[in-house]
């Protein structure tokens, strides 16, 4: 894979370090088709299968169990067999869970298929970030590393029209047998291509350099940056190689646990505020609140676009505003339109005032918690022990996804909840897990806008 632009022994060449990030951005792409795709079948499933809320809650959250497990091995096959191999036995994983899943006659045989898929989803979510960083030129990384939120938003809104089309193919009797398997099916033209992609790109310098193959390492880098940062970012690479025996356990050392705390935290409470009962169950929410299932996914399909919308909203200001302000005016967003919404759902308020509520917490959520929780999950942890400290934080995201996505139906259908609180229980759950978050920025978490990561490293031991 090559660019036409001219590179020279200075300046390197950027435009080639952006088709990099795009190839591997693909993974992130996928993970938002991948997860969202549940969405628009999990009506159709519910029916053809005959679920209650519980088996309901775990046709959509078994893929989220194999999440868990891609994160858990992601850091080993990614250090053992390097970054692009585990990138193509996730892309693998990808094609055979879109076909399995298409085919199953039963609930369990289809939470296996899903689970597969998850896996490379786990992978991924580790896997492509880490690659963007690794290639990208020191200036640019927040920017090339926020382009796979970039790219896991395009995934879910992409998987959003699609479900929209095949739906729309036949009546209902068709859709509850045939439509949900073409939706998961689907998925596999865009894990074929990432796979193809893949075959084009190199191993990283960083995974090179960790072999003994410093002079690939030197000529890719170079490549990207210029022979002279070139020199310098190799140096760095082979002091942190040097220091990586060095144990995960350091993070329980006092002056680290503070960071561990803040990392796992904002990971957890990312999941918990409820995002992803809007990105896997919003054509169900709108249809409870009286839309048909056309209407319901074309409304899905704005909650996508709205998504996106103000994922690039995040991106400009990130490195502007900081991290900080962002992130705590996006969570009282969050908080109000969750309120907004619960009030909306006890009282059984109109469609516009319910789509209102629900747009505004996704804007809320993409222009702060959505990409800046990955921004500083990939930035705040000390060199030595990044890598592994990222996979424990985002195994938990995985897990506090899975436990919400398993409990929305098995809370928002519990006779005892809806006789009290009218389907509003759950959202007015995730607003308290609002304040926690805001309360969690305002005392914890330290901006990180415009330092370096050894400056952000050193605040820590300092403390
Ligand atoms: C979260 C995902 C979520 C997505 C929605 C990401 O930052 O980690 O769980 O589905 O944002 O845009």
């Amino acid at each position: 894979m090559d660019s036409d632009s001219p590179h020279t022994a200075t300046t390197g060449n950027i435009r080639y370090a952006i088709t990099l990030t795009i190839v591997a951005a693909a993974g992130g792409l996928l993970f938002g088709y991948d997860t969202a795709v549940i969405s628009g079948a999990i009506g159709f499933l519910r029916s053809y299968f005959g679920l209650d809320a519980a088996q309901t809650g775990w046709a959509a959250s078994s893929a989220l169990v194999g999440c868990i497990l891609g994160a858990a091995v992601a850091g080993e096959i990614s250090d053992r067999q390097g970054r692009k191999a585990a990138l193509i036995v996730s892309a693998i994983l990808y094609f055979v869970s879109a076909v399995w899943s298409g085919l199953p006659s039963t609930l369990t045989e289809f939470a296996i298929a899903r689970m597969i898929g998850g896996v490379g989803v786990g992978i991924a979510s580790i896997v492509s970030p880490l690659y963007i960083a690794e290639i990208a030129p020191a200036r640019l990384r927040g920017t090339l590393v926020s382009y796979n939120q970039m790219a896991i938003v395009l995934g879910i809104l992409g998987v959003y029209f699609v479900n929209y089309y095949v739906a729309g193919i036949g009546n209902e009797e068709w859709n509850i047998n045939y439509g949900w398997r073409w939706m998961f099916v689907s998925e596999a033209f865009p894990a074929l291509l990432f796979f193809v992609m893949l075959m084009f790109i190199p191993e990283s310098p960083r995974f090179l350099a960790q072999r003994g193959r410093n002079e690939a390492s030197f000529a890719l880098l170079a490549r990207i940056n210029g022979e002279q940062q070139a020199t310098e970012e190799l140096q760095v690479i082979r002091d942190t190689i040097a220091h990586e025996g060095d144990s995960a356990l350091q993070l329980l050392k006092p002056g680290l646990r503070k960071v561990l705390v803040i990392g796992i935290g904002l990971a957890i409470l990312q999941q918990i505020t409820g995002i992803n009962v809007f990105m896997y169950y919003a054509p169900e929410i709108f249809k409870q609140l009286g839309s048909g299932t056309d209407v319901a996914l074309l409304q899905t399909v704005v909650v996508g676009a709205c998504n996106v919308l103000f994922t690039l909203v995040a991106i400009r200001m990130v490195d502007r505003w900081g991290r900080r302000p962002l992130m705590i005016m996006g969570t009282t967003g969050m908080a109000i339109s969750l309120t907004g919404l619960g009030t909306a759902a006890y009282y059984g308020s109109t469609q516009v005032w319910v789509l209102g509520f629900i747009l505004g917490y996704i804007a809320s959520f993409a222009m702060s918690v959505g990409p800046v929780v990955w921004v500083i999950l990939s930035e705040i942890f000390p060199t030595k022990i990044r890598g592994r400290a990222m996979s424990v934080a985002t195994l938990l995201l995985w897990a506090s996804n899975y436990l919400i996505s398993q409990t929305f139906p098995m809370i928002n259908e519990n006779p005892w909840l809806v006789q009290v609180f009218h389907h509003a229980f759950p959202f007015r759950l995730y607003a308290l897990f609002c304040l926690v978050l805001i309360a969690m920025i305002v005392f914890l978490v330290p901006e990180t806008k415009g330092r370096t990561l050894e400056e952000i490293e050193k605040s820590w031991t300092r403390a």
